[in-house]
């Protein structure tokens, strides 16, 4: 198939990725910074982009944490304020609809915000973790946060540390999480890659997975990427606009879009 440039609409695809968006019925999703920005919260890259402002060593490293643990939990409490005051876009709605809709939907996100989930997705693969979870240092036990932490540092039952469990620099990503990634990048017959940079891996693999083993690969960005040297196209704009215009091109009506 023809590889098409950067397109700021989905009208303006060539036909034959129209053809085969429409027919898609095994569909993953890959989600990033971007797909929250129009919820207000930062990406990560870019000159406003989090890792301008912050040092990623001292706050998303096992060994920034463990030299000052309050500052690093100060960091995810300001992140978990903003986070509970934003509300899921219409971004994260139309991959909701896919998931209540499609035949076969998977949403792996390497965004912690949890925002999916409130959106209504609930076949969502977290590569990177999730804000709204602690876990004890000593024993590894999850547990849930409700809200922005309000003791810091928290401490567990047990009496040990509690961290973020959420993925860092220089950490595994939680293997199971990774298979089933995998698992869906292999096997869709669409990929959206959504409002990611795409330069963290694995999770910049998943789409070369999605190419490899044949599948439409559809990117949607405010900017080109490297994924879009590869993608079967590539929507430039912001996804809260063209992400339910891609859904109603796939044929389907936005029930409970607003
Ligand atoms: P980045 O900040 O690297 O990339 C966000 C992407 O979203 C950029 O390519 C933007 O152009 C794009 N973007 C911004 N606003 C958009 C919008 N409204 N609509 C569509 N696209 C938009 O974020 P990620 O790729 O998610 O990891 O970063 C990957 C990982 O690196 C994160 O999970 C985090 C980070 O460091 C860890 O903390 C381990």
């Amino acid at each position: 198939m023809s590889r098409s440039g950067p397109v700021t609409a989905p009208s303006a695809l060539p036909g034959e990725v129209i053809r085969r968006l429409r027919e898609a019925e095994t569909v993953c999703a890959l989600t990033g910074a971007g797909v929250s920005a129009e919820s207000g919260i930062p990406t990560f890259r870019g000159s406003e982009g989090i890792w301008a402002k912050y040092d990623f060593r001292r706050l998303a490293t096992p060994e920034g944490f463990m030299s000052d643990p309050c500052l690093v939990w100060e960091w995810y409490q300001l992140r978990q304020v903003e986070i509970a005051k934003a509300a899921p876009n219409r971004a994260h709605l139309a991959l909701a609809e896919m998931e209540a809709s499609l035949p076969s939907f998977t949403l792996v996100t390497q965004n912690i915000d949890g925002m999916h989930r409130r959106a209504g997705n609930s076949r969502v693969v977290e590569l990177h973790g999730n804000i709204w979870r602690m876990r004890c240092t000593r024993d590894g036990t999850v547990s849930d946060i409700d809200g922005p932490v309000r003791d810091i540092p928290p401490f567990c039952a047990c009496g040990s540390l509690m961290r973020p469990d959420v993925v860092w620099f220089g950490e595994q990503l939680p293997r199971a999480e990774v298979e089933r990634s995998s698992e869906a990048a292999a096997s869709c017959d669409l990929m959206l890659v959504v409002g990611t940079s795409a330069v963290v891996y694995p999770a910049a693999a998943l789409p070369i997975i999605a190419k490899n083993s044949g599948a439409l690969v559809v990117e949607v960005n405010a900017e080109p990427t490297d994924v879009s040297t590869y993608s079967d196209a590539t929507l430039i704009g912001p996804a809260g606009t063209l992400l339910p215009e891609i859904w109603r091109m796939m044929g389907y009506p936005e029930r409970f879009m607003k």
